[in-house]
């Protein structure tokens, strides 16, 4: 008896292309399993003309020009627009002239897309978010409803009891928009937290980048010169790899087993903290008494992670 074929991982992916979104791309758009449905994009990284120019560059680059990509919300809720240009160059894929054929948005709105792709499906999609939080958070006040629709939703965001990467207590894509990372977290969604510690514990040193360029395909070459732009970055901050936090999260999204030790907490923001702000205050001893929501994630399977990078750039 042949065995059923197990459904399609059918994902919605929020983003803000950049170096390490353009390689959890990859592995989604390439990873059997994942029926990737739409791109939303939001400023985080760089401006809107790069995330969605950039977004699309990888669609055509994994022969998939034909999924949609939305524009959303240029800037935070309430701070001005916090870009990462010395983690991803001014264009945002490492000054690299990496250049789509067509660069335009689908028309619409991230955000109505979101609601009416979350509303048509209810309990059949995975969102997975690897920027700033602003579409998410305007798309559940707009439509608080669709919370409750979500199949799973997986972020890359915060650190969980650890320092951050852009100040001493808080993470990119959390401190870019606090105030949007505080509704994400308090709206009772089925959240998997993958933070920046995780990225910190599974860094890709050089020998892993050139085995990855040494695979053969355009997506190889493009994969390792990304990555060695990351690495040049890391050098400079004094990690001995390529950071990629934006994989981790994605490995995470498109195989729960890849994650080896996770536990289950409330998460909230810092929103106006005199030195904080944009920390996540993970409640691992559950002082507060409030409702654990968050699966936060504290390690993950580094071969399988590994793996499906390689995978998504093979032939
Ligand atoms: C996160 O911030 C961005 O710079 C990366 O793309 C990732 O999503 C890491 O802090
Ligand atoms: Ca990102």
């Amino acid at each position: 008896m042949t065995e059923p074929a197990s459904p399609p991982l059918r994902l919605l992916i929020d983003t803000d292309p950049g170096v390490d979104d353009a390689i959890a791309l990859m592995m989604a758009l390439r990873h059997p399993r994942a029926r990737v449905e739409a791109l939303t994009v939001v400023a985080g990284n760089v401006g809107m003309e790069h995330t969605v120019r950039n977004a699309r560059y990888v669609l055509e680059l994994c022969d998939a020009g034909d999924v949609p990509v939305y524009a959303g919300a240029g800037g935070a809720l309430l701070v001005e627009h916090r870009r990462a240009v010395d983690a991803h160059g001014d264009d945002g894929l490492g000054n690299l002239g990496l250049r789509p054929r067509s660069p335009d948005a689908t028309p619409g709105h991230a955000v109505d897309a979101l609601i009416a792709r979350i509303t048509a499906a209810p309990g059949q999609l995975t969102l997975v978010t690897l920027g700033p939080l602003t579409n998410i958070a305007l798309a559940l006040r707009r439509e608080p409803a669709i919370g409750g629709m979500l199949r799973r939703v997986v972020m890359m965001g915060g650190a969980a009891n650890a320092p951050g990467n852009v100040t001493p207590a808080a993470e990119f894509n959390v401190w870019a928009d606090p105030e949007a990372a505080r509704i994400v977290l308090r709206a009772g969604l089925p959240l998997t937290m993958v933070g920046i510690e995780i990225a910190r514990a599974n860094l890709l040193p050089a020998e892993k980048i050139a085995a990855i360029g040494a695979l053969g395909t355009e997506r190889a070459r493009v994969a390792a010169r990304l990555l060695t732009y990351s690495l040049r970055v890391a050098v400079r901050r004094g990690m001995p790899g390529a950071s990629c936090p934006d994989g981790t999260a994605m490995a995470v999204a498109l195989d729960p087993a890849t994650v080896t030790d996770a536990g289950q907490y409330h998460v909230d923001v810092e929103t106006h903290g005199e030195l904080t702000t944009g920390e996540t205050v993970v409640d691992r001893r559950g002082v507060h008494g409030r409702l654990a929501t968050t699966t936060v994630v504290h390690a993950i399977h580094r071969p399988r992670f590994v793996a499906m990078i390689e995978d998504a750039v093979r032939a």
